[in-house]
């Protein structure tokens, strides 16, 4: 059995994709989507795709088993449960939703469609979130009972990657849709926690940092979220009893990046720009992870040596990868669900369990701290 694919939306992060899914041997044919006439006719040519779609409509009367969302994030939600309704199977890139009403009818809609839905989460598949998962199974750090994550992604408009980016992604509506609050794009954060332990969140308390760059698009009169945060921090209790720190922020001194550290009862892992090390009972110093987390370019196109690379398909030995060696797994992890019908490991329930606890952090930080509870939808039905 094989699938008929179709990619939603042609633009920058896009191209990391299409020819992975050329290449899967579970792919029978890849079809491209986009509103813009001339990208679409751009892609197709670069790509060899014969066959074009003007629209979503457009694609969902036709005979694809899947469609691949890679359109500007506000648009996920709204176009996923069209497509489940449409009886496609969807791949979403991330976030979800954007908001709480519209996971809860994404969640809803892929149970009663019955559908695959799988989200893109990078995070999940980062060299030390696969290192610190099967740790945990093994029981190196014991009980972990704190986790701190960070997403740091300067937004200054001064620089040149993320002015390309998101003024590509927002185009004229720049100055109403920058300005988003930084938890309300989370899961980036919250999946390398619970992409560990697997519990999730269940309450939060979050503070903002009111923005003071003279660019505006933090200004909550300018922004369409009337939101003033640039920076956020969150304070959250897990299921298991452990506390969890996340920070999302925009406006910050640093490279930028997706990081995480571990406090357990035997053993703690810390990640920095400085590096990562694992310490502990055990231990008689630090051990340094980088021979076993550093990407190894060529291999994959760039992966490490603690990630699976014999269960990919041969197809993607030469291929393109990025955001840390994650990009062959999430591909192959789609396929692979929409074909044997098994939930993929960020499936509908697990990607609402990434987003919800940043949406529900910002009303806490809009509320001076005040600590909130955090609805759950539940784990994966059978
Ligand atoms: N690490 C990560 O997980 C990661 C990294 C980068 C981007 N992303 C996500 O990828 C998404 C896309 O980002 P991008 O930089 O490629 O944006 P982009 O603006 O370059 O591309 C989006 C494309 O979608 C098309 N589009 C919009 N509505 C459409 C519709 N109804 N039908 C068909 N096509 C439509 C647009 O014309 C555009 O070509 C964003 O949502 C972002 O959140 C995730």
């Amino acid at each position: 059995m094989s699938i008929k694919v179709a990619m939603v939306g042609v633009g920058q992060f896009a191209q990391y994709f299409i020819e992975l899914y050329q290449a899967h041997p579970l792919v029978r044919e890849v079809v491209l989507c986009d509103l813009d006439a001339e990208k679409l006719k751009r892609n197709a040519q670069k790509y060899g795709v014969a066959k074009m779609y003007p629209s979503l409509d457009a694609v969902l009367n036709s005979d694809v088993d899947a469609v691949v969302i890679i359109t500007q994030h506000w648009m996920h939600g709204p176009q996923a449960m069209q497509a489940l309704r449409a009886g496609k199977h969807v791949y979403s890139a991330v976030p979800c939703g954007v908001s709480l009403e519209e996971v809860t009818q994404l969640v809803r809609t892929v149970e009663q469609t019955g559908k695959i839905y799988m989200m893109g989460e990078t995070s999940y598949y980062y060299p030390h979130t696969v290192w610190c998962r099967e740790q945990y199974r093994r029981g190196t750090f014991g009980d972990i009972f704190y986790a701190e994550a960070n997403y740091h992604h300067d937004w200054d408009i001064k620089s040149i990657d993320s002015r390309g980016i998101i003024r590509a992604r927002t185009g004229d509506r720049f100055l109403e849709l920058a300005g988003e609050p930084p938890m309300h794009y989370p899961t980036h954060t919250t999946s390398q926690i619970i992409g560990v332990t697997g519990a999730h969140m269940t309450k939060v308390s979050a503070h903002g940092w009111v923005d003071r760059h003279p660019d505006g698009i933090y200004d909550p009169k300018v922004n369409k979220y009337g939101n003033a945060f640039s920076n956020e921090t969150a304070l959250f209790t897990m299921s298991d009893g452990a506390c969890a720190c996340v920070n999302e922020f925009r406006r910050v001194g640093h490279p930028g990046g997706e990081f995480m550290s571990i406090c357990g009862t035997e053993a703690s892992f810390e990640y920095t720009q400085a590096g990562r090390v694992i310490i502990g009972k055990g231990f008689e110093d630090t051990k340094n992870l980088d021979d076993l987390l550093t990407l190894r370019p060529g291999v994959y196109g760039g992966t490490a040596k603690v990630h699976d690379i014999a269960r990919l398909p041969a197809s993607f030995a030469n291929l393109p990868n990025n955001h840390w060696g994650s990009h062959h797994f999430i591909v192959d992890d789609f396929v692979k669900a929409c074909v044997t019908g098994e939930q993929a490991p960020n499936n509908v329930w697990q990607a609402a369990r990434y987003m919800i606890p940043g949406l529900i952090a910002h009303e806490s930080s809009k509320q001076g701290g005040v600590q909130l509870a955090i609805p759950d939808l539940g784990g994966p039905k059978p």
